[in-house]
């Protein structure tokens, strides 16, 4: 993927905080504030882009997304499957990847949705017979090989197309782990003190990416964060589960002395249904830490996990781009609050175009 100085507007949201506009962009290029673009040659013309790995570099210095002064921990969780947890992950940790903010995801669902979804293939390809597939899966070591000692944290953290972008991918054993946490002394801080704690000498942000089911490595995680993401799909059975998360939820924070803030964001919305747009105004009117955006149920949204891509990065003119950028800044804001006075002016809510 290249990208053009218009794209790069639209990516970072750069025209709704005027008068910035692709000209500044060119200009900033021009006085050396930003990396040169390269020419090359398309459909028979040519033109200048930026490759990805330059998008940091830029995105530090006119992006949203403000680079903490001290290293911040996220999980996204909730006890629904199927609700974007993992398509959430996925755009923030991209989006602060590309604000040169240094981010490490780690996968915690034994489906191994994130790994995926963050273009990982367990070094297989296709040329390969089944014996030397097996072989090369079974070498991805993940936190089951670092908690047994067989490997060092560092050995588990693969990097990305992204410089500041890494994951520790999720292995079949983290069903082993769990099981080993068990019976371990303080098992709730595990990831915190052995996995956490050492993160945060290399990292600016660690994001969990948590599978529905609530078992020890999801308590490990919520102890270890300092903000929590729930997905709140716009769904009518999803009310009676919401009930039960929030109740267990609450419960589990006092049991723990925890503080983390919940930030709940509605997926899945559809402006075309009664129903789906009647839950998301009860959801933003009665649920305390409830985002004023949504993610909307969308192809590009589809498409963009299947490409391994946010979706501002694969559709940067879709009004579903705006708002996955809405969402995260609003989730950002309350756990690293914005230092520079440039201040953003956002669309209005109302303004943006609704499918
Ligand atoms: N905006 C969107 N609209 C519709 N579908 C989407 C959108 N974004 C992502 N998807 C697709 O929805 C599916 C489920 O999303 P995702 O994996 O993020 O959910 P999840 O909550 O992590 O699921 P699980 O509980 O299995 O971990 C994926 O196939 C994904 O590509
Ligand atoms: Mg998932």
């Amino acid at each position: 993927m290249n990208y053009s100085a218009s794209k790069i507007c639209k990516i970072f949201s750069l025209d709704t905080s005027p008068p910035f506009n692709k000209e500044d962009l060119l200009q900033a290029e021009r006085t050396g504030n930003i990396p040169k673009q390269s020419l090359i040659s398309l459909k028979k013309r040519s033109q200048k882009i930026w490759s990805p790995e330059q998008l940091p570099a830029i995105g530090e210095k006119f992006g949203f997304m403000e680079k903490p002064k001290h290293t911040k921990v996220m999980t996204t969780f909730v006890t629904k499957g199927g609700v974007l947890k993992t398509s959430l992950t996925l755009n923030f940790a991209r989006m602060a990847a590309l604000h040169n903010i240094n981010t490490c995801v780690i996968g915690l669902d034994m489906q191994g949705d994130i790994t995926s979804g963050l273009g990982y293939n367990y070094e297989v390809s296709d040329q390969m017979n089944m014996e030397e597939a097996l072989i090369k899966i079974q070498q991805t070591k993940g936190l089951m090989g670092f908690y047994k000692k067989n490997c060092e944290l560092e050995d588990i953290i693969i990097p990305t197309e992204l410089p500041t972008l890494s994951f520790i991918p999720e292995t079949p054993e983290l069903v082993a782990l769990n099981q080993a946490l068990n019976h371990k002394n303080k098992r709730e801080y595990w990831l915190a003190d052995e996995v956490v704690e050492p993160l945060k000498e290399q990292f600016d942000l660690i994001l969990f990416d948590c599978s529905p089911n609530w078992n020890l490595l999801i308590t490990n995680a919520l102890v270890a964060c300092e903000s929590l993401l729930i997905p709140l799909e716009c769904k009518i059975n999803n009310f009676r589960n919401l009930k039960m998360f929030q109740s267990f939820l609450e419960e589990f924070k006092s049991e723990m002395n925890l503080t983390f803030s919940n930030h709940y964001i509605p997926t899945r919305a559809s402006s075309k249904r009664k129903l789906s747009r009647e839950i998301l105004h009860w959801y933003q009117e009665n649920v305390s830490g409830c985002s004023q955006y949504s993610v909307r149920e969308s192809l590009q949204g589809e498409e963009a996990s299947a490409l391994y891509l946010s979706i501002p990065e694969y559709a940067p003119l879709s009004p579903s781009a705006t708002e996955m950028n809405l969402i995260i800044d609003e989730a950002w804001q309350t756990i690293c609050p914005r230092q520079k006075t440039r201040k953003k002016k956002w669309p209005q809510k109302n303004n943006i175009r609704l499918v």
